[in-house]
C-alpha cells in the first residue's frame, strides 16, 4: 500500500540546500527551493550518474557527469544528452517533519 515516509525535520534543511536520503530501494535527493521541497532520483536518465552536487538554479538540475538538465518539481528531461524524465516523488510537510510519498508499496 503506497504511503508517505517521514524522512527528516524541516528545519534540517535550508532553502538552497540538497541532502541525499536512503529511500526504500533508491537513493533520493531532496531539495529545498525557496522553502519548498521537492524529492527526485538521485539518477540521471543519461548514463545512471548522479545528480547529486549539480548545479541548482531556479528549479533546475544540471547532471554534474554530462551537463544535462531537468525539471526538479516536474522531472522532465530539458536539454540533451539525456532524453527521458527522471523519477519525482511528492514530498510534504506535517508538523514540521518532511515526508516522501512512496508510490511503490
Ligand atoms: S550521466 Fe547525466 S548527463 Fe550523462
Amino acid at each position: 500500500m503506497a504511503k508517505w515516509i517521514d524522512v527528516l525535520p524541516a528545519n534540517e534543511l535550508s532553502a538552497g540546500m540538497t541532502k541525499l536520503l536512503a529511500f526504500e530501494e533508491v537513493e533520493l535527493l531532496l531539495i529545498n527551493i525557496a522553502g519548498e521541497f521537492f524529492a527526485i532520483e538521485n539518477r540521471c536518465s543519461h548514463d545512471d550518474g548522479e545528480l547529486n552536487g549539480g548545479e541548482i538554479c531556479a528549479a533546475e538540475i544540471t547532471c554534474p557527469r554530462h551537463g544535462a538538465r531537468f525539471n526538479i518539481k516536474t522531472g522532465t528531461v530539458l536539454s540533451a544528452p539525456a532524453f527521458d524524465n527522471i523519477k519525482t516523488y511528492p514530498v510534504r510537510i506535517v508538523d514540521n517533519r518532511v515526508q516522501v510519498f512512496d508510490q511503490e508499496k
